[in-house]
């Protein structure tokens, strides 16, 4: 039995979570009982890191010290809890995965992306997420609606230029490899991106019966 992994990805305010729990909603009434998971984080020991890479702290984060933690966490995460899951027939869903690390340790801090390749081998081996959701949007919006959510944190405070490699990073995966996944226009109102959802809710019943 092998279950099907679905990843949520997207700047900050894009409605990732959001639309999470919309999908998750959607699954249960068709009788699925999918596992809702996020990165950094999923489990006590990655949601520790996950403190230590969100927080602002007085020293500066060294990049590859920022890369080398989301690896750790992703490595205790899979083990512990994604793969068993896929293992037992589940879907699992995941807020952020390695797609992040692209855009963000990548484009935003300008990782050469060969080297997070080879961490990405080495933690996962040949696991790839069956289908990857990308919320878009412009980033004045996704910022604007982070603010007014909750206080930044150590991410949320880049500048402007961070944020755009971010988003260009992410759009360009999603380009080069489209039988993954699904750009979903995630500026208008939220009855708008849940209709835009349908086709992905209706493609993994339709993996997950199968
Ligand atoms: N389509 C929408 N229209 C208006 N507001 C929205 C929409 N989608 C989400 N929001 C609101 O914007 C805020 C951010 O949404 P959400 O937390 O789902 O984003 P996210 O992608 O998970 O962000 P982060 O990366 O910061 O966790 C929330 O307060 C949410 O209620
Ligand atoms: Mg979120």
């Amino acid at each position: 039995m092998s279950g099907l992994f679905v990843t949520f990805e997207g700047p900050e305010g894009a409605g990732k979570s959001t639309n999470l729990q919309y999908l998750a909603e959607a699954l249960r009434a068709a009788g699925a009982d999918p596992l809702l998971t996020r990165e950094p984080g999923g489990t006590p020991i990655a949601e520790q890191i996950r403190g230590l890479l969100l927080a602002n702290h007085d020293e500066q984060m060294d990049d590859d010290a920022e890369l080398l933690l989301m690896f750790a966490a992703r490595a205790q995460h899979l083990n512990q809890v994604i793969r068993p899951a896929l293992a037992a027939g589940r879907i699992v869903i995941s807020d952020r995965f390695t797609d992040a690390t692209y855009a963000y340790q990548g484009g935003g801090r300008g990782i050469d992306p060969e080297r997070i390749a080879v961490l990405e081998s080495w933690v996962q081996g040949k696991l790839r997420p069956d289908l990857t959701l990308l919320f878009d949007v412009p980033v004045d919006v996704g910022l604007a609606r982070a603010k007014a959510r909750s206080a930044l944190d150590r991410f949320e405070q880049e500048e402007r230029a961070f944020f755009d490699a971010v988003r260009n990073t992410y759009l360009s995966r999603a380009a080069q490899a489209p039988e993954r996944y699904r750009v979903i226009d995630g500026s208008g109102a939220l009855a708008d991106v849940q209709a835009a959802l349908q086709p992905a809710v209706h493609w993994i019943l339709g993996q997950w019966r199968a």
